[in-house]
């Protein structure tokens, strides 16, 4: 993937915080993230790592409670930390897409999946050119064909069932089928297959990345399994405390990882890269994110190289750096150039 293309998605500097009653929860600081035309990004890593919070973002903040402190996000020459509502949802489902992790609460009920295909596909004016019957039976074509390309078979018969009548990978399928019926330029998918068996699961990691292939879309895949992620990414960009502190090609990553915590959580298993077990735990937890002490790098308090500058000065990604680590003293220290010194 060229990184001389400008990004499709370029988020600089980008901090945001909860301002809740227990106290402020600094869940993102300082994040440098871009995603490229085509690309499959795997998001890693621990349970409340703020991978969520980032992806969320990038669809609109919806929640009250929190706050941009920083930075931009820019999408098709628009910040998205800053987008009105109205741009938002003009975004949302046509250009930006999202899958989540559980397909029948994000499906409605009582409604048949053909229908819910439709009713995206209508909102976004996706078939603006035609009118009255015609529209209906272009809407009609055009939702069964999504679920054909999600591969449903009998999509004729299914766009008329109900999400209860269907198992939990034909849902996600159907998920999908609604999240890809617009084309957009960018998916992002939460943990879009914890829950399902293994073999579901390779069946839609495949569907998946068959498809962001086919259409040259941009991917955002967001998982706490690096094998997963390793499987199917090319890059990989890894989170931890709220910090992105490592992105790089994933052959990359995996022959000469730069972050403590990048080969802390894949030192269990040397070897085959599908052999890594999901996120090996990693000694020590999380730092609670609403300290008001919180060191300047959060890994420094589980890592063994930390000096007083991790403390102290904060280590930030280089945007421009195909392999690029947030660390003043990374392994193999040879083969990198320093970070960026933050912002202040
Ligand atoms: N609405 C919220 N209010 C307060 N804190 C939140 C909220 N949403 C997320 N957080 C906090 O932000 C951090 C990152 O959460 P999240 O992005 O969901 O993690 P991940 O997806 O990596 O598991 C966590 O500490 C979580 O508790
Ligand atoms: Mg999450």
């Amino acid at each position: 993937m060229s990184q001389q293309q400008p990004a499709l998605l370029d988020v600089r500097d980008f901090s945001l915080e909860f301002r809740t009653r227990s106290g402020t929860v600094r869940a993102l600081e300082a994040i440098n993230f871009q995603v490229h035309k085509g690309e499959i990004i795997g998001l890693v890593g621990e349970s409340g790592s703020g991978k969520s919070v980032l992806s969320y973002a990038m669809l609109g903040i919806s929640d009250r409670a929190a706050k941009v402190t920083s930075g931009s996000a820019v999408f098709g020459g628009m910040d998205l930390l800053q987008a009105d509502e109205r741009s938002l949802a003009n975004l949302r489902g046509r250009e930006i897409s999202m899958i989540f992790q559980s397909p029948r609460t994000a499906l409605n009920p009582i409604r048949p999946v053909g229908l819910q295909i439709q009713d995206v596909l209508r909102r976004h004016a996706a078939v603006s050119s035609t009118q009255g019957a015609d529209l209906s039976k272009s809407l009609k074509d055009r939702a069964v064909q999504a679920l054909r390309e999600v591969a449903i078979a009998d999509p004729e018969r299914r766009a008329h069932a109900y999400p209860f009548e269907m198992s939990g990978g034909m849902c996600q399928r159907v998920m999908i089928a609604l999240a890809l019926a617009c084309r957009p330029g960018l998916l992002i998918a939460d943990e879009p297959t914890t829950g399902l068996d293994v073999t579901t699961q390779a069946a839609v990691m495949d569907l998946i990345t068959g498809l962001a292939r086919e259409r040259q879309m941009a991917t955002v895949f967001i998982t706490h399994d690096l094998a997963l992620a390793a499987d199917y990414c090319d890059r990989i960009v890894v989170m931890h405390a709220g910090h992105a502190v490592e992105s790089a090609p994933t052959a990359a990553l995996f022959a000469r990882p730069q972050h403590p915590y990048t080969a802390r959580l894949m030192s269990s298993t040397p070897g085959e890269r599908s052999t890594i077990a999901s996120l090996a735990p990693v000694p020590g937890n999380l730092p609670d994110l609403k300290r008001n002490d919180l060191p300047a790098c959060r890994f420094a308090e589980r890592c063994d190289r930390a000096t007083d500058r991790c403390r102290n000065e904060r280590p930030v990604l280089n945007p421009g750096l195909p392999h690029s680590v947030a660390c003043w003293h990374p392994l193999q220290a040879e083969a990198v150039t320093e970070p960026e010194p933050a912002h202040v």
